[in-house]
């Protein structure tokens, strides 16, 4: 816990450092109690920097022993205070020798050294290094590491660290050692270490150049039979870095270690990625195909960085972009190609689109809202947001889009000759990805540089004479904390035209044949293009692929947004045809179930609407992830960001009455199309078969919306029969929401079933914790199970996080007992976790937009968890921004 009052950091303070490190030697004597660390480094003063004083950083450690070129330090030639250790005069070359004390097993931040399950675990990124030994423990700083590992034989069989292998052996008193070398310059927060019990699955694995490299996953003893899939998604990760960007492995060894307490998804440290088990153990009795997609996807994402983080690193965490946008577009592109087919990409393009809206956009309008590479900051771990990966990701794909794949690549190319082994910035990127196709990004760059989400709107008129069509786009962006004022942006906006019978024109620009698809770049506040030789009325499909992060806004017409819905040959736009069609519902049934008191009753839904529905639902041409997606409604979260002073009790009321109506008015081709879409035989996670079950599966949510003894029969025999954790977890879904009595017996058959397995105990808890029908007291009762713990993250986050993000009606009880179970859990969690407190007090961001009755009662719980006296910087940041903005 730090006492120091919180500072904001500015990046326009950057200063480098005044000493660079050329190598170090740690020594780790693995204790849980007391484990000590020697820290040898050879620095040198840093010409570019000025200044004699070497400013090294601690926390939560304690200093045993200080020497500098063999000299053991006064107290008068250093200050250490404010976890920071200065020693004021040194000379230009320097060796420091550092002896150190930490407690792994007190340590419950999970940053740093820690212990899980008895086994010792290290997490750096982004300041964790800082309370494992005393460093410059900034990315700008790359050195080269040699480790020493000393720890019990028995109790700790595998020691492992970053690089490879150089010595191992057997010690006194039963311990063990083993030396690691890494050979290449890294900062401090890519360090790793394990010690522990572990087993693992391994293979060689030819490289491009012919190396053979040793791949390994290790687990805890008895998952052996859940690393297949993580072991060959990394295969096939290598194997597309190699093809796509032609960037080799590196390393002889590559190591995925699993841990069941982890703060995020996984981390990429060098040669030895260490991951939340989430990400890594799977096999169809225990997962879903959502959570073997996440695996690929993180697998890939952590073996990517190896290019894209490691080998080319941030200058500092302002430019956590450069290397988090960059490597979620690499893994998202490597998931659309491991699919493989048009479709495929599309649905994925889709999830993608989802995400950004449903978490990104909220984020960018709302008191957190920064910009891709923010200017500020409290706490550097409250910025690991979906605005830098996601909105990031973005960003990256955008020159993709105006320089097209091999454009792209050329970037790409000169980014890594210019860059390789330094620390850099995003304007690093940029100008690469500029110089490499002749183009002048200068613009570009506010799009790293302005928060808000811009509002693209469009104008079409055609003119009957001249066969024209002029489309003007306008483009404009909010306000958002600390930018009243935004400047237009450059702006890649893909555009088709649909003739009557929803055929592509293809499209003239001054005189210019560009195809079916033109890719405008908007870089004014207005602009007008025009098409030449249209000879009818066509309907604009613009911002096909999604081709830019922004809110787009025309005046459709339903004939429209139909025609779109049935002809656009871009997936992702006849997609969100559906989605405009289904949110003007949402929009109107949720005003009405609020001025009738939201009594739900004589809501309607149009013909039109259903039939929309019921078209795509039986299009056997179309792909069924693609109907799957094409079916589902935008969330209420996504509605309630539609509007002011937002009822969420009636948002709900209008989702469930059209999902209640879709399943009654559509029951015939629901059931025709669950049966067309079963997955006989054994269990594959492919995409065909992963959508077939997708379709499947929210045909039966959709029945049991609207539940009748057959519906009801047909989740319950699909929990019973089916023999893979999709099936039955959806059919769980499907009881529970019915809300009939059948689906109690579900949920205790389900837990008596997988109580041995801490990922399937997860989503027990966690399709309680979301279920409209639990309310906060069976939210405290569930707490008291004896499977739950605050102290693990996934778990705390599988029922207390799952119910304050993913329960929008309780949270939102109008007694205000949802903010105050918030209040109590941010400040009991804060004492643990801060980095897992702090994603929980990030629920009440959008405070602002909620009805005044509700608005009041989650000012007040913010102001009481404010009013706290202990609390992390993590916390303080993320409550004092809501309650300033
Ligand atoms: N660099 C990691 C990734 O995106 C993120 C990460 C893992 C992380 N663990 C963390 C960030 C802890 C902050 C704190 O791949
Ligand atoms: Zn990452």
């Amino acid at each position: 816990m730090r006492t120091d009052t919180p500072q904001t950091i500015y990046r326009k303070d950057y200063n480098p450092p005044t000493y660079l490190v050329d190598t170090v030697e740690l020594g780790f004597d693995l204790d849980p109690a007391r484990t000590v660390v020697a820290n040898r480094l050879t620095l040198r003063r840093n010409p570019a920097a000025g200044g004699r004083a070497i400013e090294l950083h601690g926390e939560e450690i304690e200093l045993v022993a200080l020497r500098l070129n063999g000299k053991t330090l006064a107290g008068a030639d250093y200050t250490l205070a404010d976890n920071r250790l200065v020693i004021h005069e040194a000379p230009d070359d320097v060796v420091l020798e550092i002896e150190s004390v930490c407690v792994p097993e007190q340590n419950t931040t999970l940053s740093g050294l820690y212990v899980s399950n008895g086994n010792f675990f290290t997490q750096c990124e982004a300041e964790g290094f800082r309370r494992i030994t005393y460093f410059p423990d900034r990315p700008d700083v790359m050195a080269k590491y040699t480790v020493m590992l000393r720890a019990d034989k028995a109790r700790y069989p595998v020691l492992l660290s970053n690089g490879n292998l150089i010595q191992e052996g057997d010690l006194d008193d039963g311990r063990h050692y083993a030396l690691w070398e890494d050979p290449f310059k890294k900062p401090s927060y890519l360090f790793a270490l394990v010690a522990a019990k572990l087993v693992c699955q391994e293979e060689t694995f030819r490289l491009a150049d012919g190396r053979d490299a040793l791949l390994q996953v290790w687990v805890e003893d008895g998952n052996l039979d859940k690393t297949d899939y993580a072991m060959q998604s990394l295969k096939h990760s290598i194997r597309w870095d190699e093809e796509k960007y032609g960037l080799e492995l590196d390393l002889d060894r590559f190591m995925i270690v699993a841990t069941s307490d982890f703060n995020m998804g996984a981390m990429e440290n060098k040669g030895l990625n260490i991951f939340n088990t989430k990400f890594v153990l799977a096999n169809p009795r225990v997962a879903t195909d959502v959570d073997f997609q996440g695996i690929e996807a993180v697998v890939a994402h952590e073996y990517f960085h190896n290019w894209t983080g490691n080998r080319v690193t941030c200058r500092d965490w302002f430019q956590l972009s450069l290397k988090e946008g960059l490597t979620v577009f690499r893994d998202q592109e490597f998931t659309a190609d491991m699919i493989g087919t048009d479709t495929g990409r599309a649905v994925t393009r889709i999830d993608q689109v989802r995400t950004l809206r449903q978490h990104q956009f909220p984020e960018d309008a709302g008191p957190m809202a920064h910009p891709v590479r923010p200017d500020s900051f409290v706490e550097i771990n409250n910025f690991y947001t979906v605005t830098v990966y996601e909105k990031g990701a973005e960003v990256v794909r955008m020159y993709q889009t105006l320089f097209g794949v091999d454009g792209f690549r050329k970037g790409m190319d000169l980014y890594f000759e210019r860059h390789d082994e330094q620390a850099v910035e995003c304007d690093d990127f940029r100008r690469a990805m500029a110089d490499a196709n002749g183009r002048d990004l200068t613009q570009f760059e506010r799009w790293y540089s302005q928060a808000g989400t811009p509002v693209l709107r469009f104008e079409g008129r055609w003119d009957e004479t001249a066969h024209t069509y002029t489309l003007k786009l306008i483009q404009s962006c909010p306000p958002t904390p600390g930018q009243p004022q935004k400047l237009p942006f450059h702006i890649p906006v893909a555009v088709g035209l649909l003739d009557a019978a929803g055929n592509d024109m293809r499209l003239v620009v001054d005189s210019v044949d560009r195809g079916a698809t033109a890719v405008l770049e908007l870089t004014q506040a207005e602009q007008t293009f025009v098409f030449t030789d249209v000879k009818e009325q066509p309907v604009a499909s613009v911002l096909r692929g999604f081709s830019a992060p922004v809110v787009l806004q025309g005046s459709y017409t339903d004939a429209d947004l139909l025609h779109l819905f049935s002809h656009d040959s871009d997936p992702v736009n006849r997609w969100e045809a559906g989605q405009r069609l289904a949110m003007s519902r949402l929009l109107k049934l949720a005003g009405e179930a609020a001025a009738k008191g939201n009594s739900g009753a004589s809501l309607n839904l149009d013909e039109t609407f259903i039939e929309a529905m019921r078209k795509v639902l039986v299009d056997e041409t179309l792909d069924p992830a693609f109907r799957e997606q094409a079916l589902l409604l935008p969330s209420e979260g996504m509605v309630a960001e539609q509007i002011d002073g937002v009822d969420p009790l009636a948002v709900h009321i209008a989702r469930q009455f059209i999902r209640a109506d879709i399943g009654a008015r559509l029951r015939g081709e629901l059931l025709a199309q669950y049966e067309a879409n079963l997955t006989p035989g054994a269990y594959s996670p492919d995409a065909a078969s992963a959508g077939k079950r997708a379709l499947k599966n929210i045909a039966l949510s959709y029945l049991n919306a609207a539940p009748d003894d057959e519906s009801v029969a047909l989740a319950q025999r699909q929990f019973d029969e089916a023999d893979n954790m999709t099936d039955r977890a959806a059919a769980l879904g499907a009881l529970i929401a019915s809300r009939v009595p059948e689906a109690a017996d579900a949920l205790d058959v389900f837990y008596q079933e997988f109580q041995g397995e801490a990922l399937v105990v997860d989503k027990w808890f966690m399709m309680q914790a979301a279920a409209p029908t639990t309310d906060v007291a069976a939210v405290r009762a569930l707490m008291r199970h004896p499977a739950f713990t605050l102290r693990n993250p996934n778990r705390a986050r599988s029922l207390v996080a799952a119910f304050c993000m993913n329960n929008p009606v309780q949270f939102h009880a109008p007694d205000g007992s949802g903010y105050a179970f918030w209040a109590e859990q941010v400040i009991a969690l804060d004492a643990l976790n801060p980095q897992v407190a702090s994603r929980l007090a990030r629920a009440m961001d959008r405070w602002r937009r909620y009805a005044p009755a509700l608005q009041e009662q989650m000012k007040a719980a913010l102001q009481r968890v404010a009013g706290q006296g202990k609390l992390s910087n993590d916390v303080r940041e993320v409550v004092t921004k809501a309650l300033a903005n």
